[in-house]
């Protein structure tokens, strides 16, 4: 069957040719509809996030993708049932703790692998299998939207986690901030502003852009970081009580401290490669102290985040979904998927239709 993957040799997604899978016990045939590229799928590329199943000398690409049940295989699901999959899974099949618990997201590294980034294969192929505890059921009406699901799970989890931590006092926040206009940014913009008041959205990019458009079309003020720090925001400054970063630039870290208003919340998802620079770590300390705020990294996300992904979707405009898929590809002419233009926002991959 057609696959897009990697292999150890090349440096762009190709074309394969691998076999289709066969499902064990507990597990169920899926067809794949679509698969989402997001950011992660261009470190993976890049080499500089994940890694190749042990032993493979390719892994397939993917992990935000929708699918209809092919074979059931026993498994109780309903054949033709459209469905979404989560990304971990056990590692080498061993269970742990994590995954007993129900918490796969909350593993570290080397307690779980992840399909399409970390040690496993994706779905980017025309079937795959997974256990049918892992596959969420989606209306069929939003099938051609349902690669949506996952990257909407992750901000699921980073909103639970992140507003967790203000639970023990009354926390009235009033504003946010998105740090990064891509795929995942601009889908937690939308999420933000049905929570707060003021919302922001933090690029690096010239007007006329597409993702601007967006970013004034949800009445959201667009900011500029090569121009303002996210603590230089007018009226920002100490002022705004959540801050979620989806850039992966490591000094939005230390920015975002000093956006904060005093018990506000920062939450950080993006994935940086090490970097060096220097930092007032003594003012940094007494800010997050004196002025009770937090900080939390999150990442990943499992089935009641994606559960409540999907109520999430339900409620998305048509017109944002439509205007954030920018490519939908063929197998089989792929490369424009992975162009990393402007231009770009969620590019897809289209392996078939309902
Ligand atoms: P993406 O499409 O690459 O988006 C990143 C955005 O950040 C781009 O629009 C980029 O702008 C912008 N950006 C980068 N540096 C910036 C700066 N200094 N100032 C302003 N904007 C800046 O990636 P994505 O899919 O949205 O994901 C965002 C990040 O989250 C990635 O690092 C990804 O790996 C990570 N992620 C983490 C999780 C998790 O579970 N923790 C889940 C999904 C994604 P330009 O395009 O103009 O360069
Ligand atoms: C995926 C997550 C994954 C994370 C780290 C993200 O793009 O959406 O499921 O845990 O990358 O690999
Ligand atoms: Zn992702």
């Amino acid at each position: 069957m057609k696959a897009i993957g990697v292999t150890r040799e090349g440096d762009e997604p190709q074309l394969l040719d691998v076999e289709r899978p066969e499902p064990s016990e507990g597990e169920a045939l899926v067809r794949t509809l679509r698969v989402g590229v997001d950011g992660t799928d261009h470190e993976v590329i890049a080499g500089s996030h994940g890694g190749f199943p042990e032993g493979e000398d390719h892994m397939v690409l993917g992990h935000e993708a929708v699918g209809v049940v092919e074979d059931p295989n026993g498994t109780g699901m309903d054949p033709g049932q459209v469905v979404v999959p989560t990304v971990r899974r056990k590692p080498d099949g061993k269970t742990n703790e994590y995954f007993r618990r129900g918490e796969p997201d909350m593993a570290p590294e080397g307690e779980y692998v992840e399909r399409g980034i970390v040690g496993g294969h994706g779905y980017m192929a025309e079937f795959f299998t997974s256990p049918a505890d892992y596959l969420v059921p989606i209306d069929e009406d939003l099938a051609e939207y349902g690669l949506f699901v996952e990257p909407i799970s992750i901000t699921e989890k980073a909103n639970e986690h992140a507003f967790a931590t203000r639970e023990p006092f009354e926390w009235r926040p009033e504003s946010a901030c998105v740090l990064g206009n891509g795929s995942l940014g601009l889908l937690t913009l939308w999420m933000l502003q049905q929570k707060f008041d003021r919302t922001y959205c933090v690029g690096r990019r010239d007007r006329p852009d597409p993702t601007i458009d967006i970013i004034d079309e949800l009445g959201s003020t667009y900011v500029d970081s090569r121009q303002t720090t996210v603590d230089e925001i007018p009226d920002a400054h100490e002022s705004i009580d959540y801050v979620y970063e989806a850039t992966g630039f490591a000094p939005h870290v230390i920015e975002t401290v000093h956006a904060l208003a005093p018990n506000g919340v920062g939450a950080l998802l993006g994935i940086p490669e090490p970097w060096d620079f220097e930092i007032d770590g003594g003012t940094l300390h007494n800010e997050i102290v004196l002025h009770n705020k937090c900080l939390i990294g999150t990442v990943n996300s499992h089935i009641k985040h994606f559960e409540y992904a999907v109520e999430t979707l339900e409620d998305m405009p048509e017109w944002l979904l439509d205007d954030l898929i920018t490519t939908v590809a063929t197998p089989e002419d792929v490369a424009p998927a992975f162009d990393d233009d402007n231009d770009q926002i969620k590019a897809v991959v289209e392996f078939d239709s309902l």
